[in-house]
């Protein structure tokens, strides 16, 4: 069972469970997430894919969860404010915190061996000194916006259920996570591809120094696949070790591009983090993961992604 599996990490993942021939059912309430991006799968693998239009917030989704048994529960169902950070942190914490629990809860009633959990390696660390980077799972968790503190609680629940229940877990903390079908106002690739192949000057927030580390939505759909075995009970890094920053990825992505404009600057976020990389040594030890797609290549697929979007948004209808 997919949670979050229209958005566009779950759609990736859902795509890669199928190809393996799992069985997949998902579960989301089509608030980000969209059927368009489940397209290809219910094209080449509609037997293999169910899905429920459900809120996780609703108790429904623990009777479901008891009925349909999944053995293994990859939750990334999850709200997060877009644009403006920290809007909403009611909604935030009821659908992240107590949607968690329902899951949670739906894992136990299920019988399922294990919930693999979407955790923000972005927020969990808050802003580790200079020094810390690329920065470990030991290091202190201190996020620093009312989204990461409910991420945070969510990996705090999970332990305590593996205690109580032995429901077994792996929380993969993610990088800034980036590829095809991501909402450009979920991510800075997306916001630059849109801007990009529309000939228009891409905004940057702050200065552009600020770095992150980006890594591929297919690599991480495929971390989420090993964490079904293996890493139990365990945070996981999931990104490159590498910073870039938000100067250098625009340049990078200028490549790609005909005639691409200078960017435009607006004022940065509060709580943004100025640097950070994750180690994702233990991912490599004990999911035997590694990322292996390059910025170069990933934000080309992305630009192609955005061209064919915005070719079918201005192709004239048939017949004209
Ligand atoms: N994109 C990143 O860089 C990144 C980084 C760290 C963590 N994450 C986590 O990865 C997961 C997936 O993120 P994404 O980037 O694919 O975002 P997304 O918005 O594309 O996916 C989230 C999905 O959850 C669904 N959803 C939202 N609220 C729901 C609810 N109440 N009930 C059922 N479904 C609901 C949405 O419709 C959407 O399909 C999230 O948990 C996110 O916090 C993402």
């Amino acid at each position: 069972m997919v949670t979050g599996g229209a958005g566009f990490i779950g759609s990736t993942l859902v795509d890669r469970l199928l190809a393996e021939g799992h069985q997949v059912d998902v579960v989301d309430d089509l608030s980000t997430g969209s059927l368009a991006n489940l397209a290809d799968a219910r094209t080449q693998w509609a037997r293999g894919l169910t899905v429920h239009q459900l809120d996780v917030r609703r108790p429904d989704i623990i009777e479901l969860m008891a009925r349909r048994k999944p053995e293994v529960v990859f939750h990334l169902a999850a709200h997060e404010d877009r644009g403006e950070p920290a809007r909403r942190p009611a909604l935030d914490a009821e659908v992240n915190v107590i949607g968690s629990i329902n899951v949670v809860e739906g894992a136990h009633a299920a019988g399922s061996e294990r919930v693999v959990f979407a955790a923000s390696g972005t927020t969990l660390y808050g802003q580790p000194g200079a020094s810390d980077l690329p920065v470990r799972e030991s290091h202190p968790h201190r996020p620093r916006t009312p989204h990461g503190v409910g991420k945070k609680a969510v990996i705090d629940y999970l332990v305590a259920y593996r205690d109580l229940y032995a429901i077994e877990f792996v929380a993969l903390a993610l990088a800034s996570v980036y590829g095809p079908r991501q909402d450009p106002r979920g991510g800075v690739v997306a916001a630059f591809a849109d801007r990009m192949v529309a000939g228009e000057a891409a905004t940057i927030e702050g200065t552009g120094k600020q770095t992150r580390d980006f890594v591929y939505v297919d690599d991480v759909a495929d971390a989420f696949v090993r964490a079904a075995t293996r890493g139990g009970g365990l945070i996981c890094n999931v990104g490159t070790g590498h910073e870039l920053s938000i100067l250098e990825l625009h340049r990078v992505m200028a490549e790609g591009v005909a005639v691409p404009p200078d960017p435009t600057f607006v004022p940065g976020r509060p709580g943004d983090a100025a640097r950070l990389s994750l180690n994702v040594e233990r991912a490599a030890i004990q999911l035997g993961w590694k990322p292996w797609t390059t910025i170069a290549d990933g934000s080309r697929s992305v630009l192609e992604d955005r061209r064919r979007r915005r070719d079918r948004r201005t192709r004239p209808p048939v017949g004209r």
